[in-house]
């Protein structure tokens, strides 16, 4: 296996994995980076090479794809993984019935198989180095899920018992891990997962966390070994609240809070 080792970050096109890009960046490590946009990822890579002493790899995969995953696998096989983000991701925010089926599907493909597979790709290696990273990027709604959020929150949830699972198991082989829950986070996520949402992505307000927000809590997290990391005292609170409180009464208030946010019901 070659000296050099890489960070390698699903879905760095944009949001928060671009945000990841550019910190392990600005600490000099070297970058496999991956997305559909291929342009995008070009001139990204390109401008990331360009400020830091470092290799940038563009990989262009859709990871719902078995062909582009086994691609992006046939990359990692000849570099050194030293840290792996599983950061790609999206939502479709409208009512389970609606959505076309390949759409859930895709999903849970992207969410759960394509992570699956990198993590059992990198893990033999980062064992025999006794040491390794890997962040799984989830979210709150994993914890608690919403109307109009089902298959993704289920695909997050699946990404927090694996981590949880593997933090343990991969603890006494030096490998850290950690599950990223962020809320909502200023990128162009929400406004991607439904369109005829209305306009509830322009409606920020305290709730919202930028991108870089998101990732110094990660790197944070991990300085300190956490397995969960959700960003933010206002999201830590709502999961602590959410906890305690029954879930029936939880629900009806949940919804009519979120629904200046995300509305629940889009228009017909
Ligand atoms: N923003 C939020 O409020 C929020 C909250 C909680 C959790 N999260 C999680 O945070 C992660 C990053 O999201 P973000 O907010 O940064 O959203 P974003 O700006 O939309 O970025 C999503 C990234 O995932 C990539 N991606 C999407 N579908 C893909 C596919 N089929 N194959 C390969 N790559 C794909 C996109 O690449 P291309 O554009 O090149 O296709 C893009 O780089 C996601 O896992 C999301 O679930 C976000």
């Amino acid at each position: 296996m070659p000296e050099k080792s890489y960070v390698l970050i699903t879905g760095a096109t944009g949001g928060i994995g671009a945000a990841f890009a550019r910190a392990f960046a600005a600490r000099h490590h070297h970058l496999i980076l991956t997305g559909r946009q291929s342009a995008r990822l070009r001139t990204f890579s390109a401008e990331l090479a360009n400020a830091y002493p470092i290799t940038v790899l563009p990989v262009k995969a859709d990871l719902t794809r078995e062909f582009d995953l086994d691609r992006l696998i046939g990359v990692m096989d000849e570099h050194n993984i030293q840290v792996l983000i599983n950061n790609a991701g999206f939502s479709h925010h409208e009512r389970f019935d609606r959505v076309p089926f390949s759409r859930w599907q895709d999903m849970v493909t992207l969410h759960c198989t394509a992570s699956i597979r990198l993590i059992h790709q990198v893990l033999p290696e980062m064992i025999r180095q006794k040491g390794g990273i890997i962040i799984n990027v989830s979210s709150l709604n994993a914890l608690f899920p919403m109307p109009h959020t089902g298959v993704y929150a289920g695909s997050k949830a699946m990404l927090n018992a694996l981590s949880e699972a593997l933090y343990w198991e991969l603890k006494i082989h030096g490998i850290q891990v950690q599950v990223l829950c962020p809320g909502l986070t200023d990128t162009k996520f929400l406004k991607r997962s439904n369109d005829t949402t209305g306009n509830a992505h322009e409606a920020r307000g305290w709730m919202w966390q930028t991108p870089e927000d998101v990732v110094a809590a990660s790197l944070a997290g991990l300085r300190r070994d956490r397995l969960f990391c959700i960003p933010g005292w206002h999201n830590r609170l709502l999961v602590t609240l959410g906890k305690m409180a029954p879930r029936r009464w939880y629900y009806p208030l949940a919804i009519r809070f979120f629904q200046n946010v995300m509305p629940t019901e889009p228009a017909e």
